[in-house]
Parts: structure tokens; C-alpha cells; sequence
């Protein structure tokens, strides 16, 4: 991953102008780390079937970084989330102000598709990755999970249509990852079984995270924790043991499902995903 590292630091949002602080909004949460989770999918993907296509890949790693940031970013203002931290650091609305974390976030939304816009790919394969993104963080896919999260504060929803809230913020993003992988490797068919593997992997990552939200200082995290109270988390719903144990199930069906992929691919995201299957085991 030190190579997406560089990518990004060779590709970060410039933007020169009489402003005082505008750049540094736009690249300080992007430079503050973070797992690099959707990113490490695409390339593992990429590396498994195609490693000289990696170069290009990271275009779309990238791209998919960005929007996530842009997602945190928004994440944590005091409209939605009302969060200090973030990636270890304060959050854009504590160290500037509203207006500057809002449309940072903006601009790093726009900026992924800039980004995945300009791969070095046929023109098919970036629409196809430029449709992918927009398709699952956008409209129906993150920032429907965000409204419905949102609107849902305080009014308990059934453990069906929280799966559907985390589905859509969490997972189809995580499925997309997977899946824009095998669009540049040239497998599309099995870039459908990869997304629906990533639904599950990103529900069980989401579940996860309900679960860290509870049982990991915000120190930690470097996040604010306990702030899930109001929300329909899975833990907010089930309890801690019982979310517990509805992750130990689905990360059992995840395991299985890696299982059947083909050598390469297993050998590629075996060790990335072992212990993100198993992180919601290491705080207990
Ligand atoms: C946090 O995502 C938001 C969720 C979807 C749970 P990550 O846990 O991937 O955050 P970073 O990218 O590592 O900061
Ligand atoms: C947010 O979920 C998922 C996004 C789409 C950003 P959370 O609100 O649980 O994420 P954290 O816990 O703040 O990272
Ligand atoms: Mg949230
Ligand atoms: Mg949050
Ligand atoms: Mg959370």
C-alpha cells in the first residue's frame, strides 16, 4: 500500500488561491490516514489477475478514497454525527468551521470523479468505473444509508430495515471496491459475485464498527466512540452480546465465501480480510 500512499500524496486536491485555508481543508483528513480498507480491495483485486495494471488502478483507489473522506467528513459535522475526531485528529468543523467542512467534502466528492475520470483506461472502462462509484455512493447507495440513518435518530427501526440502512451506507461501497477491481482486470461476470461478497463483508464491517463504537475508547478509534445511542446501530438494537454474535455468524459466511474464490484471489485478499473479519474479536 505504500504505493497508493504516494499516488495519493502525488495526487492530492491543489487548489491556490487568496483563500486562506481552503487547501489544507481539502487535504488535511485525506492526509490523516486511515485504514485504507476500500482501497486495498480494488488493488488486491487488481494484483491478483493483472499487477500491470496497477498503475492505473490507482486512479480508481484513489477515487474511491476520496469519496469515502468526503463521506467522513460530512459524517461528522454537527448536523449528522456532531463529531470532534476523526483519523486520530479534530474534525475540519472543529479546526475551521462548518462552511469549510461542508464544502471540502464537496470538493473531494467531485474531485473522485475528476480522478477516476482521467485512469489510463479505455473510455468504456471509465464510465464503467465512473458509474460503479456514483451508483453506490450516491443516491441509492451511501447517501441514502446517511438520510436514512439520520432521519431514524431516536426511532427505533427492525433489525431488517437496519441491515438495509448499513447495506446502503456502508456495504454497497465496499461492494463497489471489489467490483470496479474486476472491471479493470476484464471480469465483469465475476465482478458480480465479488459485490455480492463485498455486501456482506461491508454489512459485517459496519456491524463491527456499531460494535468498536461501544467497546473501544475514542482514543483508540480515533474517533468519537459511545456516540451511537440515538442511532439504529446494531448494538443500539440487539445489545452488545447479541451483535456479537449476529457478527461471529455473518463473518463465519464471509470466511466461507472467500473460500470459494480461485487461488490467486484468496491468496491476494485472504490476509487483508482475516483480520477484518475478525476485528470485532480483538475489543472483547
Ligand atoms: C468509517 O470507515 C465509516 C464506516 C463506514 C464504518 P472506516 O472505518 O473505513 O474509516 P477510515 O477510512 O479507516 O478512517
Ligand atoms: C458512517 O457510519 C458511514 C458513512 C457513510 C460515513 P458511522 O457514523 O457509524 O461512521 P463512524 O463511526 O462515524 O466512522
Ligand atoms: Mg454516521
Ligand atoms: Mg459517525
Ligand atoms: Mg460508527
Amino acid at each position: 500500500m505504500q504505493n497508493f500512499e504516494n499516488f495519493l500524496l502525488n495526487h492530492l486536491p491543489i487548489s491556490k488561491s487568496i483563500h486562506p485555508h481552503y487547501e489544507k481543508a481539502l487535504q488535511r483528513m485525506l492526509l490523516a490516514g486511515g485504514k485504507r480498507f476500500r482501497p486495498a480491495l480494488l488493488l488486491g483485486v487488481v494484483e491478483a489477475y493483472n499487477p500491470l495494471l496497477l498503475e492505473g488502478a490507482y486512479h480508481a483507489a484513489y477515487a474511491i478514497e476520496l469519496l469515502h473522506t468526503y463521506s467522513l467528513i460530512h459524517d461528522d459535522l454537527p448536523a449528522m454525527d456532531n463529531s470532534p475526531l476523526r483519523r486520530g485528529e479534530p474534525t475540519l468543523h472543529v479546526v475551521f468551521d462548518e462552511v469549510t467542512a461542508i464544502l471540502a467534502g464537496d470538493a473531494l466528492n467531485t474531485y473522485s470523479f475528476e480522478v477516476l475520470s482521467n485512469a489510463p483506461f479505455s473510455d468504456y472502462t471509465r464510465v464503467e468505473l465512473i458509474r460503479e462509484l456514483a451508483a453506490n455512493g450516491g443516491l441509492n447507495g451511501m447517501v441514502l444509508g446517511q438520510a436514512i440513518d439520520c432521519y431514524f435518530e431516536n426511532k427505533p427501526l427492525c433489525i431488517e430495515d437496519v441491515k438495509i440502512l448499513h447495506t446502503n451506507k456502508t456495504a454497497k461501497l465496499i461492494a463497489a471496491s471489489l467490483k470496479m477491481g474486476a472491471i479493470i482486470v476484464g471480469r465483469e461476470k465475476l465482478g458480480e459475485k465479488l459485490y455480492d461478497f463485498g455486501i456482506k463483508l461491508g454489512l459485517l464491517f459496519q456491524i463491527q464498527d456499531d460494535i468498536l463504537d461501544v467497546t473501544q475508547s475514542s482514543d483508540e478509534a480515533g474517533k468519537l466512540t459511545n456516540n451511537d445511542e440515538a442511532k439504529n446501530s446494531f448494538v443500539t438494537l440487539l445489545g452488545l452480546c447479541e451483535a456479537q454474535s449476529q457478527a461471529d455468524e455473518l463473518a463465519q459466511i464471509v470466511t466461507q465465501e472467500l473460500e470459494s474464490f480461485d487461488e490467486k484471489l484468496k491468496n491476494e485478499l485472504s490476509p487483508l480480510l482475516i483480520h477484518y473479519i475478525n476485528r470485532h474479536k480483538d475489543s472483547v
